[in-house]
């Protein structure tokens, strides 16, 4: 269901914290680990936070309040996180008025609340992903009482409109368009964590996008774990014809597609609004082995992904494709991964993020037989990464002398010039000099060199 933030306690906890908070300026920082939804969810967290009076700061010596925002899609990722928790203990001893809160995919985990709640006392509350309209709520209890928090399994599947935004940046912004995830690809912790899709109101998010452009938004990215099958009250590509009929100059791109899911009408309207909708698509294909892709639950073949891939590179032509690889799934054998790299030298892929099996507690794949030693896996990973690199480069030399539509992105000063990086419309990483200031502007690069994952130019008068 979907809920006016109204209609929830939101309004009385972060008046009663304003009021709490008033008495002098308070600071707080947010780390954020993972992907792109969790960059989504802190500029959430940092809107939040303003609301309640705090002053958000990059700078966490000064933090009265330390969110850390948890990935747990890979095991690397939770160590990070609780190593990271370790280093604020110190921070805490010396002010103990300090806050420090969990939120992200691992606080949806009853496992690690509670060992946060029984083990890192300093640790005043943890919120899972979907509750971060209780985030005043959470923190006005410490604040009042000192009362601790660790709830999970809260999440009913209602979705929350409304939360205010801190966003990172003026001409690039990310926009959720759904949560969660049903597809239970048997490695993945995703739809445990985030729980079921839910898809926000098409009106919504073109408010929100109709206010981005209207404010000098250079680049939407559509966010959910799987964009296609956003199901509101249109479907996907109904959505992304709406935004690119907004007037004004922006791109649109979105993330995450499933292979099973993206659909001829979504490749069609690519391909009829090339003038909005950047030219590249993130299409993960996990493994090249049918036998492996059946056992991750993936519900396509190898024979249908590649088809999908012939058909956006016939609509679109130029198009980048990108995806992301499993490397070291249960029982892979050495002529899985054979496959696996014979589709990439087959696709020959924009980018490729290759990935080491991780086990997660509580999906299928965790209890297979026929786990794969770390050395194999890191093998397997490096001849990925040799053959991409080959790949990536030679895709790249195709680029030189050709001049590319950048959105020019960070500027740093080099011997006295500035020098710009930023992404051309087919997510290409160019870096390039200009006299002008051309930050969060479209601007054509000559491509001058080439290396594997950059490109290298100057901006043309
Ligand atoms: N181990 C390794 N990689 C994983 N991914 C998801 N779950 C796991 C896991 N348990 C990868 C997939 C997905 C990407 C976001 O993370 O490749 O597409
Ligand atoms: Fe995880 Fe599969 Fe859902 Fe992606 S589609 S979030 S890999 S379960």
């Amino acid at each position: 269901m979907v809920i006016d933030l109204q209609s929830t306690e939101y309004k009385r906890y972060t008046d009663l914290a304003r009021s709490i908070l008033s008495e002098r300026q308070r600071y707080a920082y947010v780390v954020t680990f993972g992907c792109q939804q969790n960059e989504a969810d802190s500029e959430t967290i940092k809107g939040v936070l303003a609301d309640m009076g705090y002053t958000v700061t990059e700078k966490q010596e000064l933090a009265d309040i330390i969110i850390v925002n948890t990935c747990a899609i890979r095991e690397h990722a939770e160590s990070k996180a609780f190593s990271l928790l370790g280093r604020f203990k110190a921070q805490r001893q010396e002010n103990p008025e300090l806050i420090i809160g969990v939120v992200g995919c691992m606080a949806a985990d009853s496992r690690v609340a509670e060992a946060l709640r029984r083990d890192f006392k300093y640790v005043s509350f943890s919120l899972e992903p979907n509750r971060l309209f209780e985030l005043p709520e959470a923190i006005c209890k410490i604040l009042t009482s000192g009362e601790r928090n660790f709830q999970t399994g809260k999440d009913n599947g209602d979705l929350v409109e409304g939360l205010p935004k801190v966003r990172q940046k003026k001409h690039k912004a990310w926009v959720s368009i759904m949560y969660g995830c049903n597809n239970f690809c048997s490695y993945c912790i995703v739809p445990y964590a985030r729980g079921r899709e839910r898809s926000r109101p098409s009106c919504e998010i073109l408010k929100e996008c109709q206010e981005l452009v209207a404010s000098g938004c250079r680049e939407i990215t559509l966010l959910g774990q799987n964009v296609n099958s956003y199901s509101a009250d249109i479907p996907f590509y109904e959505l992304v014809e709406k935004i690119a009929d907004i007037e004004g100059d922006f791109i649109i791109r979105f993330m995450t597609s499933h292979p099973k899911d993206a659909s001829d009408e979504l490749i069609a309207l690519m391909a009829k609004r090339q003038d909005k909708i950047a030219p590249s698509f993130h299409l993960p294909l996990q493994s090249g082995s049918d036998r492996i892709l059946r056992k991750m639950n993936r519900s396509y073949d190898t024979e249908r992904y590649l088809s999908v891939v012939d058909k956006l590179r016939a609509a679109i032509p130029g198009i980048a494709i990108s995806t992301d690889i499993i490397v070291g799934f249960p029982t892979e054998s050495d002529e899985d991964f054979e496959a696996t790299l014979e589709i990439l030298k087959r696709v020959e892929f924009d980018l490729v993020y290759s990935f080491l099996y991780s086990k997660r507690k509580g999906t299928p794949a965790a209890i297979m037989e026929g786990q794969i030693p770390d050395e194999i896996k890191s093998e397997r990973n490096s001849k990925i990464l040799e053959l991409q690199q080959e790949i990536s480069y030679k895709n790249s030399l195709g680029y030189e002398g050709k001049v590319l539509r950048v959105l020019a992105d960070t500027r740093k000063k080099k011997d006295g010039e500035y020098i710009y990086q930023g992404r051309a419309m087919n997510n290409k990483s160019v870096h390039f000099k200009s006299t002008d200031d051309v930050s969060g502007e479209f601007v054509n690069v000559k491509i001058t060199r080439a290396a594997p994952f950059d490109l290298y130019g100057e901006a043309e008068k």
